[in-house]
């Protein structure tokens, strides 16, 4: 039975567990999954733009020893001639082993891992969610503060539209003991599905502000995030809204010193340039993270698709 990851709740915390455990293994010895994936191939199917999640799953097959088939721009695709996402993801299997796409639709990555023969995993679907992200920010948590219970999170900005912030709150839902607070101006609070259906349901510990300043002391991971111009329908709402937190050297003074700070990236004004020499910013070390996280998503879909052994 083919294995697809559309949305984090696709895997076991058991299982997050376990491909924390290979990436922490891929870092401290990359040579010895240098060749697992010769001769396989992982399509990049994006239709929306990407530097991160696509150049991270190129970069994680070729370390595998694998080939990448890479499709960057939905205009010189078969999309533009009006080719659904369930036809694009047939023919795509019988040329790749493994897929990752990303969509501007809700949904779309769902579709596609129901008509495709080989795995698909979602690159990011609309405002929905962006299950490898997570897997990033899980190991960044992991390796930066050694374990997720106890924590404060703090998640500021675009909470309405920013999938990685819905995928992340329910991963964090599974540890126990966290505490979350939802920084955002009003108009983009957390959606009432990710709210009732994960805080509420699961009994997390959530505060709710528009307050960021008020926030910061209480923190030990700060999750800043972009405010989504792609994803509003009006141009000024978004120019009003754009810059409703940004962090700078002096609001960081208010923050405790062990407190980590996090971005998905891309960053346009949330966070100052001059914090990436903080000790506490942690956004490229997440970048990384991503990489290793997708190898070991890969081998492990691989795998139990009977592509690889190993
Ligand atoms: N974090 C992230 O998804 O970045 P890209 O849009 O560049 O892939």
């Amino acid at each position: 039975m083919k294995r697809s990851v559309i949305d984090i709740t696709d895997l076991t915390k058991e299982e997050i567990d376990r491909l924390t455990d290979t990436a922490n293994d891929i870092i401290n010895d990359p040579e010895k999954y240098a060749h697992i994936c010769a001769g396989k191939k992982l399509a990049t199917l994006f239709f929306e733009p990407s530097t991160r999640t696509r150049m991270s799953f190129e970069a994680a097959m070729y370390e595998l020893g694998g080939a990448v088939l890479s499709m960057t721009d939905a205009a010189s695709s078969s999309a533009s001639k009006g080719e659904s996402v369930s036809d694009t993801a047939k023919v795509i299997s019988c040329y790749a082993d493994i897929i990752a796409m990303r969509h501007p639709k809700e949904g779309a990555a769902y579709v596609a891992s129901n008509a495709a023969s080989v795995p698909v995993i979602n690159a990011g679907d609309g405002g929905h969610c962006h299950p490898t992200q997570t897997l990033a920010d899980l190991l960044t948590i992991k390796r930066e503060k050694g374990g997720f219970s106890g924590l404060t999170v703090g998640l500021c900005g675009d909470l309405k539209f920013g999938r990685t912030v819905h995928s992340l709150i329910q991963a964090l839902s599974r540890y126990d003991d966290i505490r979350l607070v939802l920084i955002s101006p009003e108009e983009l609070r957390l959606p009432d599905y990710v709210y009732n259906d994960v805080i509420l349901k699961n009994r997390m510990k959530c505060t709710q502000t528009t307050d960021l300043l008020w926030a910061l002391p209480k923190l030990d991971v700060l999750y800043m995030t972009r405010v989504q111009r792609e994803r509003f329908f009006n141009e000024e709402d978004y120019l009003r809204l754009k810059d409703s937190y940004i962090l700078t050297p002096e609001k960081l003074f208010l923050a405790k010193r062990d407190m980590i700070v996090m971005h998905p990236l891309p960053r346009v004004n949330e966070i100052s340039v001059a914090i990436d020499d903080d000790p506490r910013a942690c956004y490229f070390e997440q970048v990384k993270n991503g990489k290793y996280m997708r190898m070991a998503l890969i081998l492990k879909l691989l795998r139990e698709n009977g592509a690889i052994t190993y």
